[in-house]
């Protein structure tokens, strides 16, 4: 399906800030939500609409409001998480997911750790993470989903590698993907280049 690039000037002036190897955390942080909500509005841009009867001081109307079921916001943890809070800004109501996967440093394959979700099968899940290297974390994370019976997935990320585009697009052709930025491509140890450095210390401080 789709690859969406979203190029707004602001998301990129804030993303070049991020890429930035002296920004601190805080920063970095704050950011990565203001960045989130600004993707946020352009992931939900085809959300369908219902319309119902109120009345304004002046006038009854048909107004728009958004049909259907509330979406489910599922980070992949860590760096997944940074995302969450500019998203719920949006769909405060939204319910959250969580799996947990972390990329072993030796082999850059996905070990897995938990799996959280709300039993809303038939809603649309926003699958956040920052970072799209090689795309095993992604696929990992949207295989499972596809297998506990989700079949409406969006995948959004900060910054991505061609490679990781690529084996998601292979992997899972359903799935729509929404990116900031399409990079270079990968080093040696599999970091996104030029990309951002380890989204997850970053966001975290913990290096
Ligand atoms: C990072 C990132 C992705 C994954 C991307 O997580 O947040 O989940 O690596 O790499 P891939 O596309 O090659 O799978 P990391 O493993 O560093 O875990 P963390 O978020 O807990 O720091
Ligand atoms: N994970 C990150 O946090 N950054 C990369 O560049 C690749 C994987």
């Amino acid at each position: 399906m789709a690859l969406h690039i979203i190029d707004h000037p602001l998301v990129l002036h804030k993303l070049s800030i991020m890429r930035d190897k002296n920004t601190s955390t805080m920063k970095f942080r704050g950011l990565l939500e203001e960045i989130a909500m600004f993707m946020g509005y352009e992931i939900t841009r085809d959300l369908p609409l219902t319309y119902e009867d109120i009345e304004t001081p002046l006038m009854p109307m048909k107004a728009p409001k958004i049909a259907g079921k509330k979406v489910v916001i599922v980070p992949i943890l860590r760096a997944g998480l940074g995302m969450v809070e500019g998203l719920m800004r949006l769909m405060p109501s939204a319910r959250i997911g969580h799996i947990g996967l972390y990329r072993d440093e030796e082999t850059c394959q996905p070990v897995f750790y938990y799996y959280k979700m709300p039993e809303h099968k038939d809603r649309l899940v926003l699958l956040t993470d920052p970072m799209l290297a090689t795309g095993g974390s992604a696929c990992d994370a949207i295989a499972r989903l596809k297998a506990d019976g989700y079949t409406q997935i969006r995948l959004l990320c900060l910054v991505a590698s061609p490679q990781g585009v690529k084996v998601v697009q292979e992997q899972h052709p359903d799935v729509d993907i929404y990116l900031a930025s399409l990079d270079e491509g990968l080093n040696d140890k599999n970091y996104i280049l030029p990309g951002l450095g380890d989204a997850g210390d970053r966001i975290f401080g913990t290096k």
